[in-house]
C-alpha cells in the first residue's frame, strides 16, 4: 500500500526529524551555511496527479547536485547519448563528489560519470545554446516544464557565493580543459554552473521531477511526454548507482529506489512506476547527503515496499 494519507507523512517527520541533530549543514558555500538544521521537509507526487506532503513543505531551496540529473537530461537531448559519453563515463567513483583524484589516474583523462562534479561541469558544458545566458534560459525552461511550475528560477544570493568561493570546481574545470574534455571559458561555465545548482524551489516542485523520471518521462498531469524514454532510463540508472556518491551502495540496500541528493539537503526519489518524492533537510552526513531525509527514506522504504530490488 502506498501513502496517501498527509497525517501519515507527519508522523514520520516527526520520526526523522530527531536524526538532524547528528549532522551538520554545509559550510563550503557560505550562503547555504544559514540555513535550519532542524527544517525536514516531504511531499509524494502520483502518476494520477495526486500529492502528499508534510512538515515545512513551504520552505524553497536550491537543487545544488539534484540539478545534474536534470542538466545530464538536457545535454542527452541536445546531443544525444553517444557523443554525451564521449566526454563523460559511467562509472560510479566510490570518491566524494568533488574528488580530482580519478581525473587525473583515469585514462583517458575523462571525468567517470554526471554525478560527480567534473562530469556533471562536463555536462552543462554540452548544453546547447549561443552564450551561457541562453543555455541557462534553456535549463530553467526544462525545469519549469518538469515541474509544471513557471515561477521556478534560482536563487542570486546563492549562486553568488558559489561563484566566489568555487576553488575546486575551477580546479576540474582547468585540468579538464587541459585534457580536452571542456573547450569553453572556464568563468563563463562556472557562472552557468553555479546558476544550474542555485534554481530553487520546494519539495512538491521536486517530488513532481522525480514523478516523471518514475513515469518513464511522461507527465503525470497530461500525460504528455516531457522526456524520452531512454533519457529517463539513463537518468534513473545514475541515480542508482551514483545517485547518493560513495553512498551509493548503502542506500541501495537499505532504501533501493533512484535517488539523487544536493548539499542544500534536498533529495529526489523516482520510484519506478508508481511514485516521486521530494525532500529536504539541511542537515547532511559526513557524505554529504540530508541526515535526516536518508533515514525518512529508510523508513518510508520499509513501510510503503518502495524498494525496487
Ligand atoms: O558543486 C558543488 O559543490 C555544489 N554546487 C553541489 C554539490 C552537491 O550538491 C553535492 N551533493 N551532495
Amino acid at each position: 500500500m502506498l501513502c496517501r494519507s498527509n497525517d501519515e507523512l507527519e508522523l514520520l517527520i516527526s520520526q526523522a526529524r530527531a536524526f538532524a541533530g547528528q549532522g551538520e549543514v554545509a559550510q563550503y558555500i557560505p550562503a547555504l551555511a544559514v540555513a535550519h538544521k532542524h527544517e525536514l521537509s516531504v511531499a509524494l507526487y502520483y502518476p494520477d496527479g495526486k500529492g502528499f506532503m508534510a512538515g515545512d513543505t513551504e520552505e524553497n531551496f536550491t537543487l545544488q547536485s539534484i540539478s545534474k540529473v536534470l542538466s545530464l537530461a538536457l545535454a542527452l537531448i541536445d546531443q544525444g547519448e553517444e557523443c554525451v559519453f564521449t566526454r563523460v563515463g559511467k562509472e560510479p567513483t566510490g570518491d566524494p563528489f568533488n574528488s580530482i583524484a580519478k581525473l587525473e589516474t583515469n585514462k583517458p583523462s575523462k571525468p567517470l560519470n554526471p554525478m560527480i562534479n567534473a562530469g556533471a561541469l562536463a555536462v552543462t558544458h554540452m548544453i546547447k545554446g549561443n552564450t551561457a545566458g541562453e543555455r541557462f534560459e534553456r535549463l530553467l525552461d526544462f525545469i519549469r516544464c518538469l515541474t509544471g511550475n513557471e515561477t521556478i528560477t534560482y536563487n542570486k544570493e546563492i549562486a553568488k557565493s558559489e561563484f566566489e568561493t568555487a576553488h575546486l570546481n575551477r580546479a576540474l574545470v582547468y585540468f579538464m580543459k587541459e585534457h580536452g574534455v571542456i573547450d569553453e571559458d572556464v568563468e563563463e561555465l562556472m557562472d552557468l554552473y553555479t546558476k544550474q545548482c542555485a534554481i530553487e524551489m520546494n519539495c512538491i516542485d521536486l517530488a513532481r521531477v522525480g514523478c516523471v523520471l518514475a513515469m518513464d518521462g511522461c507527465d503525470p498531469d497530461t500525460g504528455k511526454q516531457l522526456l524520452p524514454i531512454d533519457v529517463a532510463r539513463i537518468c534513473k540508472t545514475f541515480m542508482v548507482t551514483c545517485g547518493m556518491y560513495n553512498a551509493s551502495g548503502e542506500f541501495a540496500i537499505n532504501v533501493g529506489i533512484p535517488a539523487k541528493s544536493g548539499v542544500s539537503g534536498g533529495i529526489m526519489g523516482a520510484v519506478p512506476k508508481k511514485c516521486g518524492i521530494g525532500i529536504c533537510g539541511p542537515s547532511l552526513d559526513e557524505k554529504g547527503n540530508s541526515i535526516a531525509g536518508i533515514k525518512l527514506l529508510e523508513m518510508m522504504a520499509k513501510r510503503y515496499s518502495l524498494s525496487m530490488f
